[in-house]
């Protein structure tokens, strides 16, 4: 059932201050601002020298952000591929490691299989998933579920930001766990995640101002993603989410990669999408819209009001985000990038729900 929506996505984009609301009520004991894991751990994050995480699509780059969290929150080294690589690279486990895998559908294959590998190697393993009931979940050590209910368009939506909350949620625990996170920090940290769901709604209202944009990126035949940091995978997520439904060319980039190749793509028929909330490095960020300036490129850029009035740049658009936390603006950020997709998609009329080619679980290699 699809509400008052048009498609099942617009359904499940609108849904997450309530299902990302579930989650946090499920990992943190809001009172005393600290993490509280149901779960009982086999392993001891403070022994663990790496942590290796494997996913596929929109669940890897969920991954990808939690790779900065884990590093800076916890010290603790990430590696992490996609499973389709893991699984045939049969990389090096250290017995009694940590292996994370993370899947919506908890049924694809690759990401199925690297799990496997990993308990082959005798590594223990921990499952973020969306279906308590899945073979991934089944099979892993440890299962850490989402609460994103059942999500039923192909495009990923709700389910990746119930999977970054968790996964920032596990980081803290690290965190604290290894000694590198003092109670004050845990505290703010979770002060600032549980306002993610009311901001969320906020982001959910700058809707209008996206479907003009939209009508402007649908002419595109190329549209770069750009960002910094855990900006970075939210780069990727958003182009991946652009190509998935709306067909156009999309590519996502670490804004400092810039001046290595895709510059040269930048004229101006190329939207360039910058994420960059006003963080400790959004100035270098800005170094990057001021390149793609000159060369004519149009920017669109996903900011807060403060990185807005900062950057001093004429942008084609500027979706300003509601103030967050950097830590967890990706959790909030990943609303505008959803919506962009959307509308753009739906503005050129595709089946953003049933995309061509695709299917919403790939449960064969
Ligand atoms: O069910 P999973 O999370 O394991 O699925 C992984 C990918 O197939 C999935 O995220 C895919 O990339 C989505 N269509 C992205 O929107």
């Amino acid at each position: 059932d699809k509400g008052n929506h048009r498609h099942f996505m617009a359904k499940e984009i609108h849904e997450q201050p309530e299902v990302v609301g579930r989650t946090l009520a499920h990992y943190v004991d809001m009172a005393r601002g600290q993490v509280v894991l149901q779960e009982t751990l086999p392993f001891d994050f403070a022994r663990l020298s790496r942590l290796s995480i494997t996913a596929c699509g929109t669940a890897y780059y969920a991954g990808l952000v939690a790779k900065y969290w884990f590093e800076t929150l916890a010290r603790l080294p990430v590696e992490i591929d996609v499973a389709s690589e893991t699984r045939y690279r049969e990389p090096p486990l250290e017995k009694d490691g940590l292996t994370l895998v993370i899947s919506q559908s908890g049924e694809t294959a690759d990401t199925l299989a690297s799990l496997r590998y990993a308990k082959s190697q005798g590594q223990h393993t921990l499952a973020v998933v969306n279906v308590p009931t899945s073979t991934i979940a089944r099979e892993s050590s440890v299962v850490m579920p989402t609460f994103a209910g059942p999500e039923i368009g192909v495009a990923s939506t709700k389910a990746f930001s119930c999977q970054l909350t968790v996964l920032l949620c596990l980081a803290l625990a690290a965190g604290r766990a290894r000694g590198t996170l003092d109670a004050a920090r845990e505290r703010a940290v979770v002060d600032a995640l549980i306002t993610a769901p009311g901001l969320m709604a906020e982001a959910v209202k700058m809707e209008h101002a996206v479907e003009t944009l939209a009508r402007e990126i649908a002419k595109a035949r190329d549209v770069l993603y750009l960002g910094r940091g855990t900006s970075y995978p939210m780069a990727l997520e958003g182009a991946l989410k652009l190509k998935e439904i709306s067909y156009i060319h999309a590519e996502g980039y670490a804004a400092g990669e810039l001046k290595h190749g895709p510059i040269a793509l930048i004229d101006e028929s190329v939207p360039v999408i910058v994420i960059a909330p006003h963080d400790a490095i959004f100035e270098k960020t800005v170094s990057n819209m001021q390149e793609v300036a000159a060369r004519g490129g149009r920017i669109i850029l996903v900011g807060d009001a403060k990185g807005a009035a900062n950057a001093g740049l004429e942008t084609m658009a500027t979706l300003t985000m509601p103030d967050v936390d950097p830590v967890v603006a990706p959790i909030v950020y990943a609303v505008p990038i959803q919506l962009i997709a959307y509308h753009t998609a739906v503005f050129m009329g595709k089946d953003v729900d049933q995309p061509r080619n695709l299917a919403k679980s790939v449960t064969v290699e």
